[in-house]
C-alpha cells in the first residue's frame, strides 16, 4: 500500500473519498485487478488500494443466508453496499447466482462473493461419514470422494467447503468423532492431504474446484470429557506432536483456508490464539490463505470469559489472526471504533483483506463468478459407483465365527431386521444438508433388487428407529427367524446421535436394540449383525451374541448395495478400525499410541473377582489397568478381518542401523492362505524406545492395501524416510533422536512381526 493511503486510513471518515479520488495510487490502472494476466499479488495490491475502510470490513464479514421473503432484498442491499464478503447456507443455485450478480454488478468494485457450505462427505451423492472414509485406509477413494463432492456442490455455485475436519479424536463420546478421521496422526495426515487435493482439484480456477477449509484449528477433538464446546488442555508438545500435524499437512497440500475452533485451550479460545493462528500457521508454515472463525466463535469469546464484550472480542480475534468472521458481526460493528482508538492496526486489517482477496483471485472468481458446471452431474452413475466403492471399502468385519460370512449358496431365506435396515435418512449420517433420502439405497432395497431372484427376503424391522424402546416387534422378528436360514440385523445409531452437539455419556446400543440382538441370538439361527453408527459403540455383548459383525460407520447413499455385496461375498470386507473400540465407556480415553507409563500392563493382571477378600494392600508388582475392565480395548486401532486369511512372514530391513537422512526399506511376505480373494491393509508401526521425552508405545508410519487371491503371496515393501521419526522433544524442536527402535509390520496395531533397528547421529 502506498504511504499516502496508509496515512489517510487512520482517519476513517475521509478514506472512501480520498481513495476514490486517488484511484489505485502506485498500483497502476484502477482496472489492473480485473486483468487475469497480472500476478495475483499485484491484483490484490491494486484492489486493496482502492477500497474504503467499509469495503474492507465487508470482506471480513461472512453471513448466513436464509430462504424467506425478505432474504433477497436484505442480502442484495448489504452486498451491493460491499458489507458482505462471503455467504454460507445459500438456499439454492438461484440465490447463489443472484447474489453473485449483485456483488459483480452493483457493488462499487465488483468483488465476487465466496459462497460456502458444509459439504462434508458428499453434496448430493453422500459418501460414508469421514470416520468411515478413514476406515478404508485408501487415500485414492477418499480423494475421489472429495472431488465428486466438489463437482456436485460447485454445480450449485458453492466454491468453498468447510472440510476437511481433521481433529484428532480419542473420545467416542464426542459426537464429532464422526466427522474426522479418528485417533491417529499419520492416518489423519494422509486423509487430510487426500481431501484437500480432492476438493481443490488440479486447477483452482477450474469452476469445479472448491477451496478447502482445514478445521477445527485446533485441538477441538480433545474436548474435555467428550462434551462438545468444552475446554481442552493440550500442552504445547502434545499440540505439536499430535494435534497440529494433520493441519500442517493440509497447508503443505495447499489448503486455502482454516477455521478457528470453538474450544479454549489452556485458557485461550482458539479464535483469540495468536500463537497458533499467526505464529505457527503463518510464521512457521508460511500459510497465505485466510482464517475464518467458526460460527460466532469470535463473539463467543465473551461466553468463554476471555473478552468483556463483543468489541474486545473483535479486537482479540483480528489481532490473533482470524481474517473472516463467521456470523457474529463483531468486526463489522466495532472495527472502526477499535481503529480510531488504536486498538487494532490498519495494516492488520489490510493483511486480512488481502488474504481473503488472494483466495478469491486464486479461485478465478473474478473471471468466472457464476455457476459453470452442469446440474446433471449430481448423482451421476460414476458418482454413485464411487460412493458404493467407498462404502464397501469402509465396512469393517469385526467377527466372523465359522466363516458364517459370506452367506453361502445354501442360504435361500433370510430375515432382515433392525431399525437401520431400511433407514434412508439415517444411513446418510451426520452433516448432510443436501443429500436426499429418496436417493439412498438401503440394505433392504439392495437385497430385494440385487439378490431377490435367488433368495427370499423377509423384512421385519422389529423397532421403528434406533432409540425405540417398544419391544413389541421383537417377538415378531423372533417368530420370523424360525423359518429362515440366516438372520441379518441392522442396528446402531440414528444419524442425529452423532455430529456437532450430539455427545453421549453411554455408548451401548440405544433403545431396545440390545434386547433385539439378545432375542435373535437365542433363536440359534446364524446371526449377522450390521452396525451403522457415527462412532465406535460399546458392543461387547452383541459381539458375543452374534456369529458375524460388520461395522459400517454411516455409509451414505450407496451403503445398502455395498453391504449386500459384502454379505453375499461379491467383495471381501477390507476396512480397518480408524479408532480404538473401547470395551467399556469407563476406559475412555483409550488409544493405541499411548505412552508406556511407569508400570505397563502385561496381560496377567488380577481382575476384580480374583482378589481375595480382605486382601492386603500392596502396590508392588501392580500395573496400569482397570480391576473391572482389564486394560485392553474391545478392538484395537487398525483392526479388521476379511474373507481371506492373511499371514505375515519374513520381516526384514535393508539395514539395521540408519543415519538421519536415510530411508528405511522394510519388507514382509504376505500370504492369503484363506479361500477367498481378499484385501488386507498391511500396516507399519514403530517405537522409539527412549527419547528426551517419553515416546508412544507404537506409532503408525505406513500402510498399504494389498489384494491377494487364495494361496497367493507377495512381498509388501514400505519405504520410510528416517525424517518421519522426528518429534518435538525436550527442547521443543522437531528432531529425530538417535537410539534404538522397533519396527512392526502386521494387520493391526496389536499384532505383527517385529524387528529392531537403530538410528545414529
Ligand atoms: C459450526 C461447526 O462447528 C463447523 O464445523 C461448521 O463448518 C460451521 N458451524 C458452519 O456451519
Amino acid at each position: 500500500m502506498n504511504s499516502i493511503t496508509r496515512l489517510l486510513l487512520t482517519g476513517a471518515g475521509i478514506i472512501g473519498i480520498t481513495t476514490l479520488l486517488t484511484g489505485c495510487g502506485a498500483s497502476g490502472s484502477p482496472d489492473l485487478y480485473k486483468d487475469s494476466s497480472q500476478p495475483v499479488e499485484k491484483r490484490v495490491e491494486s484492489l486493496l488500494s482502492q477500497m474504503t475502510l467499509d469495503e474492507k470490513l465487508g470482506q471480513l464479514n461472512q453471513r448466513s443466508m436464509w430462504d424467506g421473503d425478505n432474504a433477497l432484498s436484505y442480502f442484495s442491499g448489504e452486498i451491493a453496499s460491499g458489507n458482505i464478503g462471503s455467504l454460507l447456507n445459500v438456499p439454492s443455485p438461484f440465490h447463489a447466482d443472484s447474489m453473485q450478480r449483485v456483488a459483480m454488478e452493483q457493488s462499487r468494485l465488483g468483488i465476487p462473493l465466496l459462497i460456502s457450505r458444509d459439504v462434508i462427505h458428499g453434496y448430493k451423492t453422500i459418501f460414508p461419514i469421514p470416520l468411515g472414509q478413514a476406515a478404508t485406509f485408501d487415500t485414492l477413494i477418499v480423494e475421489k470422494g472429495a472431488r465428486i463432492a466438489a463437482v456436485e456442490a460447485s454445480s450449485d455455485g458453492i466454491r468453498w467447503t468447510f472440510a476437511p475436519m481433521i481433529d484428532i479424536a480419542r473420545d467416542p463420546r464426542w459426537g464429532r468423532i464422526a466427522e474426522g478421521c479418528g485417533e491417529d496422526v499419520y492416518l489423519t495426515r494422509l486423509m487430510s492431504r487426500a481431501m484437500v487435493k480432492g476438493f481443490q482439484g488440479d486447477d483452482l480456477t477450474d469452476p469445479t474446484s472448491m477451496a478447502a477449509c482445514a478445521k477445527h484449528f485446533v485441538g477441538y477433538g480433545a474436548s474435555e470429557s467428550g462434551r462438545d464446546y468444552n475446554s481442552t488442555f493440550i500442552p504445547e508438545r502434545l499440540l505439536r506432536n499430535i494435534y497440529l500435524p494433520p493441519f500442517e499437512e493440509a497447508c503443505k497440500a495447499g489448503c486455502l483456508t482454516y477455521m478457528s475452533s470453538f474450544n479454549d485451550n489452556d485458557g485461550v479460545p482458539a479464535s483469540g490464539n495468536k500463537f497458533v493462528l499467526t505464529d505457527i500457521l503463518r510464521g512457521e508454515w508460511g500459510f497465505n490463505g485466510f482464517v475464518v472463525s467458526d460460527w460466532a466463535s469470535v463473539g463467543e469469546m465473551v461466553n468463554h470469559g476471555f473478552c468483556a464484550d463483543n468489541k474486545e472480542a473483535a479486537m482479540k480475534g483480528l489481532n490473533a489472526g482470524v481474517d473472516m468472521e463467521m456470523e457474529s458481526c463483531t468486526y463489522i460493528t466495532h472495527m472502526k471504533e477499535l481503529l480510531d482508538e488504536g486498538k487494532v492496526k490498519i495494516d492488520d486489517i489490510d493483511k486480512s483483506v488481502a488474504n481473503i482477496l488472494r483466495v478469491k483471485f486464486m479461485l478465478g472468481l473474478f473471471e468466472k463468478p457464476y455457476i459453470a458446471t452442469p446440474q446433471e452431474v449430481k448423482y451421476s452413475e460414476p458418482h454413485l459407483a464411487a460412493a458404493k466403492e467407498a462404502a464397501m471399502k469402509s465396512a469393517i468385519l469385526l467377527k466372523n465365527d465359522n466363516d458364517v460370512l459370506p452367506l453361502s449358496q445354501g442360504v435361500k431365506r433370510i430375515l432382515l431386521t433392525g431399525p437401520l435396515a431400511d433407514a434412508r435418512h439415517d444411513q446418510m449420517g451426520t452433516w448432510v444438508f443436501d443429500g436426499e433420502k429418496d436417493k439412498t439405497v438401503t440394505l433392504l432395497d439392495a437385497l430385494r433388487k440385487e439378490y431377490g431372484n435367488d433368495i427370499t427376503v423377509i423384512y421385519e424391522p422389529a423397532l421403528g428407529y434406533s432409540r425405540d424402546k417398544n419391544e413389541a416387534g421383537i417377538a415378531r422378528a423372533v417368530n420370523a427367524a424360525r423359518g429362515v436360514d440366516a438372520v441379518i440385523a441392522v442396528v446402531g445409531e440414528e444419524s442425529i446421535l452423532s455430529g456437532e452437539a450430539h455427545c453421549l455419556a453411554d455408548l451401548d446400543l440405544v433403545g431396545a436394540q440390545g434386547k433385539l440382538i439378545e432375542a435373535l441370538s437365542r433363536t440359534g439361527k446364524p446371526l449377522v449383525t450390521v452396525v451403522m453408527a457415527g462412532r465406535p459403540l460399546t458392543i461387547k455383548k452383541q459381539i458375543d451374541e452374534s456369529d458375524a459383525v460388520l461395522y459400517s460407520f454411516h455409509p451414505g447413499t450407496m451403503g445398502g448395495p455395498a453391504l449386500a455385496d459384502l454379505i453375499f461375498g461379491k467383495e471381501s470386507p477390507s476396512g480397518k478400525t480408524p479408532v480404538t473400540f473401547p470395551a467399556r465407556v469407563g476406559q475412555i480415553p483409550i488409544y493405541y499410541s499411548k505412552n508406556a507409563g511407569s508400570r505397563p500392563a502385561h496381560g496377567t493382571e488380577t481382575l476384580i473377582n480374583d482378589i481375595p477378600q480382605e486382601g492386603g494392600q500392596t502396590s508392588l508388582g501392580n500395573t496400569s489397568y482397570w480391576l473391572d475392565a482389564g486394560f485392553g480395548p474391545l478392538f484395537p486401532f487398525g483392526y479388521g478381518l476379511s474373507y481371506g486369511k492373511f499371514d505375515y512372514a519374513d520381516i526384514a530391513l535393508d539395514k539395521t542401523s540408519y543415519s538421519k537422512d536415510d530411508c528405511i526399506t522394510a519388507t514382509a511376505k504376505l500370504t492369503n492362505s484363506g479361500k477367498h480373494k481378499a484385501t488386507e491393509v498391511a500396516q507399519l508401526y514403530i517405537r522409539d524406545h527412549a527419547g528426551s521425552v517419553t515416546r508412544p508405545v507404537k506409532e503408525l508410519k505406513g500402510f498399504e492395501r494389498v489384494t491377494l487371491s487364495p494361496g497367493e503371496s507377495t512381498t509388501v515393501t514400505f519405504r520410510l524416510p528416517v525424517s518421519e521419526l522426528a518429534f518435538y522433544g525436550a527442547d521443543m524442536k522437531k528432531n529425530v533422536e538417535a537410539g534404538d527402535f522397533t519396527l512392526w509390520i502386521g494387520g493391526d496395531s496389536d499384532c505383527g512381526l517385529s524387528t529392531p533397528f537403530s538410528v545414529t547421529d
